[in-house]
C-alpha cells in the first residue's frame, strides 16, 4: 500500500506535503503504513492543527526506529513471531531435563578461594566492568537515581562513588585504566550524567567512563503487533529490559573497542550490591580456570525460594543449555521430569539448583561472535497477558522484553557455561526495597534487600575480611530496625585503596581486637598489628598517596564517636529528612565519648 493510495493516511500525507516532516520521516512513515500500522495516522487533524504534536509524534517514532537494530519493521516483525509462538501457549521446557549446572563452590574461603581471587586480580587487567543501571526501582521509590544512594551513611559513600573507588583502586595497582561501561535509561540517564560530572567522576579518567543510554520500546496493542497508543499523537512506550546492554554494547561498537583495546573479559554488575567487589575477582578467576565463557556468581538457595535457579538443560538433539528458570517455573519442570517431589533439599539443605543474582561474567570473544550473529538481539520474549482463554487479545498492551541473564539462548558454537557459588552476604545485598515491603520480607523469612539491610551486610562484609585475617571480633547483639535485623556494631569499613582482595587484608593486618559499636575505617596503604578499637571507640586511618602507614600494638581511645540513632516517626514522615536516610530509618552521627 502507498501512502498516496491509504484512504486513512491521506491526513499524514497532507501534513508532510505541509512540509511538517523530513524526507526519512515520510520514508519511516510509509514503511510502517504499509507494515500494518496505518492506525498510527489514520485520525490525524489538518494541517496546521496541533503541528506541534505531530512532529514530536514523529520524532518518537524516529528514535524507537532508530534504538533497535532493524529498525520498527524488525520489531514488529519478531513481535509477530513471539506472539504467535505465546498464543499457541507452548511449554518452553518441552524435552528438557534438568541437571545440576557445572559449577564451583567457593562459598566459604581456603585455598581454592585463594587461588581463584589471585587469578582473578591478574585477570581483572583485561576486564571491563558493565553497570546496568537503567532501572526505574519502582519498588525501592526513591525519587533520585539508585547509584545516588549511599552504601553506607557513616561516611556516606554513594554506589557509584564505591564502584568507582574499586576500579580506580585497581586501575593503579594493576597499571592500566580498566573500563567501567555504564548503561542509563530516560529515567537514570542525566542523574548519573550529573552525579559523574559533580564528583569529577570519582577520581576515573574521563575517559574512562562510557554511557549508554538504553531506550524504551513501542508497547503492542494486539496479536498484529499494531504499536499501542497512550493517546493522539503519543506513542506508549515501555521498558524492553536489561537485556537491552547486548544490544547496546552491540550498536555502538563499545564490545569490538574493548576487545581491540585487550580486553578479554566483562564483569556485570547491577546499581545498588555493595558486595559485589568481595566476590567478582574469584568468579573471574574462575573463569579463567574452568574456561568458563559464561560464568554466573549465584548464591545458594533453598528449595522454593522466590529466586531463579540455574540449571542444565538436557534437550533431545541439542546442546545442554544453562540458563536461569524462575523458581515457579522450575519446580513443576522437576515434577514433570526427574523429580517427583519437585524442588528437594541436599543434605546441606540447598536445592541442587543456585540461585541467580545477575551478576555475570563474559568472556568477550566468544560475546563478540554472539552479538555479531544476532544482531545484538538476546533471546527477546514477549509476555503478553491474554484477556481470556482463546488467547487473541490482551488485558493491556504488551512489548517485547530481553533479560541479560539469557545470553546463552543465543549460544550456537558450544560455548562454556558455568556457575560460581558465593556465600550470599558475600557477593549479595541489593538496596531494591521500601521499608515496609522489606519487614515483610523478613517475616516471610525472604532477604530484605532494604538500604537498612544493605549497609548492615556491607559493614559484615568487612568484619568477615577482619575476622579472616586474624582479628578479634566482638559484635553488638542483633536488633531490630522497622522489622529489619541490623547488627549495629562494629562497623567496618575497608577501603579498595586498603585491600582489593581477600588475601590483601590478610598482609595488612595481623590480630587486634575490635568491639561493639567501635568503628573502623581503614584506607590506603595501612598496616595494623595488634591494633584494639574498643566498643564506643573510632579508628580512622587514611594513608596518603605514597605515605604508608602502620600502627602497632594499638589501642584506640575514646574520642569522636560514631552511633547509630534511629529516626522517630516524625522524621520518618518529614521532607525535611534526605531521603536516603528516611529509606534506611536511621542516621548515624558523630559526638564525641563521654570519657
Ligand atoms: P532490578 O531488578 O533492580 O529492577 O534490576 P529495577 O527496574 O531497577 O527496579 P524495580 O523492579 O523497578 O524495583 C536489576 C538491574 O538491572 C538494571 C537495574 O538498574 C538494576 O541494576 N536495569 C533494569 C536496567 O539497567 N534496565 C532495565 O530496563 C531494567
Amino acid at each position: 500500500m502507498s501512502i498516496k493510495s491509504a484512504q486513512q493516511t491521506v491526513a499524514f500525507f497532507e501534513n508532510a506535503s505541509a512540509g511538517l516532516f523530513s524526507e526519512a520521516e515520510i520514508q519511516l512513515a510509509e514503511d510502517l503504513i504499509s507494515n500494518g500500522q496505518e492506525h498510527l495516522f489514520s485520525d490525524w487533524d489538518a494541517p496546521g492543527i496541533r503541528d506541534e504534536a505531530k512532529r514530536e509524534f514523529m520524532a518518537s517514532l524516529g528514535n524507537a526506529h532508530a534504538a533497535y537494530p532493524g529498525g520498527l519493521p524488525a520489531y514488529t516483525r519478531n513481535a509477530r513471531r513471539l506472539l504467535a509462538e505465546a498464543a499457541l501457549g507452548a511449554n518452553p521446557f518441552e524435552g528438557c531435563m534438568p541437571a545440576e549446572p557445572d559449577m564451583v563452590d567457593l562459598s566459604s574461603f581456603g585455598p581454592d578461594y585463594d587461588a581463584a581471587e589471585s587469578e582473578g586480580l591478574r585477570c581483572f587487567a583485561e576486564t571491563a566492568v558493565i553497570l546496568v543501571a537503567g532501572g526505574l526501582g519502582e519498588r525501592l521509590g526513591y525519587h533520585g537515581i539508585k547509584l545516588d544512594i549511599p552504601v553506607e551513611v557513616t561516611e556516606t559513600t554513594s554506589y557509584l562513588a564505591h564502584y568507582a573507588s574499586f576500579i580506580k583502586a585497581a586501575s593503579k595497582r594493576l597499571g592500566r585504566q580498566i573500563p567501567l561501561i555504564i548503561m542509563t535509561s530516560r529515567d537514570t540517564d542525566s542523574g548519573t550524567r550529573a552525579s559523574l560530572e559533580a564528583n569529577h567522576f570519582f577520581g576515573l579518567e574521563s575517559g574512562q567512563v562510557t554511557i549508554l543510554r538504553q531506550e524504551l520500546v513501542p508497547a503492542l496493542s494486539d496479536m498484529n503487533a499494531s504499536l499501542a497508543l497512550e493517546e493522539k499523537y503519543k506513542l506508549l512506550l515501555k521498558p524492553h529490559g536489561h537485556g537491552d546492554i547486548h544490544t547496546l554494547l552491540h550498536t555502538s561498537g563499545t564490545a569490538k573497542k574493548l576487545a581491540d583495546s585487550g580486553v578479554r573479559y566483562l564483569l556485570f554488575i547491577q546499581d545498588t550490591n555493595g558486595q559485589v567487589f568481595n566476590a567478582a575477582l574469584a568468579a573471574i578467576g574462575v573463569s579463567e580456570q574452568r574456561g568458563y565463557d559464561f560464568n554466573s556468581i549465584a548464591v545458594n538457595r533453598i528449595p522454593g525460594e522466590a529466586v531463579g535457579g540455574i540449571a542444565r538443560l538436557v534437550r533431545d538433539g541439542a546442546p545442554d543449555l544453562t540458563i536461569n528458570v524462575e523458581y515457579n517455573l522450575l519446580d513443576p519442570l522437576l515434577r514433570a521430569t526427574v523429580s517427583p517431589e519437585g524442588d528437594v533439599p541436599n543434605e546441606d539443605g540447598f536445592s541442587k539448583f543456585p540461585g541467580n543474582i545477575n551478576l555475570l561474567v563474559i568472556r568477550l570473544a566468544p560475546y563478540l561472535k554472539v552479538l555479531e550473529s544476532s544482531g545484538g538481539i538476546v533471546a527477546e520474549f514477549v509476555n503478553p497477558k491474554f484477556a481470556d482463554s482463546t488467547r487473541t487479545s490482551f488485558k493491556k498492551p504488551s512489548r517485547l522484553e530481553t533479560l541479560m541473564q539469557d545470553l546463552p539462548k543465543s549460544f550456537a558454537s558450544g560455548e562454556k557455561v558455568g556457575v560460581t557459588i558465593f556465600d550470599r552476604l558475600w557477593c549479595f545485598s541489593a538496596c531494591k526495597n521500601n521499608l515496609p515491603d522489606a519487614a515483610q520480607k523478613v517475616a516471610q523469612n525472604a532477604p530484605p534487600e532494604s538500604a537498612s539491610s544493605a549497609e548492615n551486610d556491607f559493614y559484615e562484609a568487612g568484619r568477615i575480611k577482619l575476622r579472616a585475617a586474624g582479628m578479634t571480633i566482638e559484635e553488638t547483639p542483633r536488633q531490630m530496625l522497622l522489622g529489619i535485623p541490623f547488627t549495629t556494631g562494629p562497623r567496618v569499613i575497608l577501603r579498595p585503596s586498603f585491600a582489593l582482595t581477600l588475601s590483601d587484608v590478610r598482609e595488612r593486618i595481623r590480630g587486634g581486637r575490635i568491639s561493639g559499636d567501635a568503628t573502623l575505617i581503614l584506607e590506603g596503604d595501612v598496616h595494623l598489628d595488634n591494633v584494639t578499637v574498643p566498643d564506643g571507640c573510632s579508628l580512622i586511618v587514611q594513608a596518603k598517596e605514597e605515605h604508608p602507614i602502620s600502627l602497632k600494638d594499638f589501642t584506640a581511645t575514646p574520642g569522636l564517636h560514631f552511633f547509630l540513632q534511629p529516626l522517630t516517626n516524625d522524621e520518618l514522615a518529614s521532607n525535611e529528612i534526605p531521603e536516603y536516610l528516611r529509606i534506611r530509618g536511621y542516621r548515624i552521627i558523630q559526638k564525641a565519648t563521654p570519657v
